[in-house]
């Protein structure tokens, strides 16, 4: 696909969103069964009750394309109106092809240019900032971003430590030239200095996939969760704080805060931290875990469809993961 060329636009704005979670859910209790935890130390840890967990053989470009599906229709176009498609995973079906050219072809996007990002846990505002500047400039007009991961095929479903804050999903939302409102602004940010806190060694080109790898477990996510925690809520924070100042708006005019599903008590960190009022977070890390690329992409399509979000309303995401890196997004609905 080539590019059309498109009027330049003041604003990018979310024309449909949509997501999918697999059938199968594992709750805190399943995981009693699992490995040494215990629902209570669960619930009081993080605040996750339970995740949903892909099936044998069902990828990301799977879970994807179901999100792709529903985002089309909740925006009333085809899957030939896209013109580029940005999934955002670090869990692609495969290191190539891209996932993102796995999902063109389940969706028939024919008339799309596809690539993925890799952003980890704040893929989702990334891609989103990535796509706005394809749209602003014109480029293009429809883009569809996608946050999705199956990270549980990454967990080490033996190390208590880890594998009872994450779970699969998949979110999708298309981005078009807005008539109003849209992407007011955003922040995004990195410190490579971190890249040891929260990694999976193995699988790539400088730890290829050998017996020893296997032996060692080294394809299996690895973290720091104490001091990922402590790096989130002052990345978090800072990263909204610096949005708002950039669009010009005071927290108080923000309708809904849309954080990174992580753990509620990182969660409740960055609103103390912020002085934000706790009934305008949206949380729904109860019912899905820690879905990565996904989270800040289901979170916003379920406060949408729960009408927690109304047209004119001002929100913000914020996002951060593995990297480190974070981002942050101010819209007007
Ligand atoms: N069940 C029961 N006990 C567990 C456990 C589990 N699932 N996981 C760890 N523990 C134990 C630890 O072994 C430790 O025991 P010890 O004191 O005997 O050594 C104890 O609980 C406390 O561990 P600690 O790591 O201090 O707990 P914590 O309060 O920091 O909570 C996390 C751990 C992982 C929940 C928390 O650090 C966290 O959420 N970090 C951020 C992780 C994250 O969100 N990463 C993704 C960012 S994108």
């Amino acid at each position: 696909m080539t590019a059309k060329s498109n009027p330049v636009s003041a604003r990018a704005g979310i024309a449909g969103l949509g997501f999918y979670v697999p059938q199968r859910v594992l709750s805190n209790r399943d995981l009693e069964k699992m490995v040494e935890t215990s629902d209570e130390w669960i619930r009081t840890r993080t605040g996750i009750v339970e995740r949903h967990i892909a099936g044998q053989g069902e990828g990301t470009s799977d879970l994807s394309a179901e999100a792709a599906r529903r985002a089309l229709a909740d925006a009333r176009m085809k899957a030939e109106d896209i013109d580029l498609i940005i999934a955002a995973t670090t869990t692609p079906d495969m290191p190539l092809p891209s996932c993102a050219c796995f999902i063109q072809e389940k969706i028939g996007a024919k008339n799309a240019a596809a690539f993925d990002l890799g952003a980890a846990c704040a893929g989702f505002v990334y891609a989103l900032v990535a796509a706005e500047q394809f749209v602003k400039t014109g480029f293009y007009r429809n883009v569809l971003v996608i946050g999705a991961d199956v990270i549980s095929s990454f967990i080490d479903w033996t190390d208590r430590s880890t594998c009872v804050l994450f779970g699969d999903g998949a979110g999708a939302a298309i981005l078009t030239p807005a008539g109003s409102g849209g992407i007011l602004s955003s922040v995004l940010g990195s410190d490579g200095h971190y890249t040891d806190l929260l990694k999976i060694s193995a699988g790539g080109s400088k730890m290829p996939a050998s017996p020893e790898t296997v032996t060692h477990k080294d394809h299996y996510l690895k973290m720091s969760g104490s001091e990922v925690f402590k790096l989130a809520v002052r990345g978090m924070a800072e990263a909204v704080n610096e949005a708002l100042e950039k669009a010009g708006v005071k927290k108080e005019e923000v309708k809904c805060l849309i954080p990174h599903q992580a753990n509620q008590r990182i969660i409740d960190a960055v609103v103390e931290r912020m002085g934000f009022p706790k009934e305008k977070v949206f949380v729904n890390l109860q019912k899905y875990g820690n879905t990565s690329s996904a989270s800040c992409a289901i979170a916003l399509c379920e406060a949408v469809q729960e009408g927690k979000i109304k047209k004119k309303d001002k929100i913000v995401l914020a996002t951060f993961g593995s990297g480190l890196v974070w981002g942050a997004m101010v819209m007007e609905w």
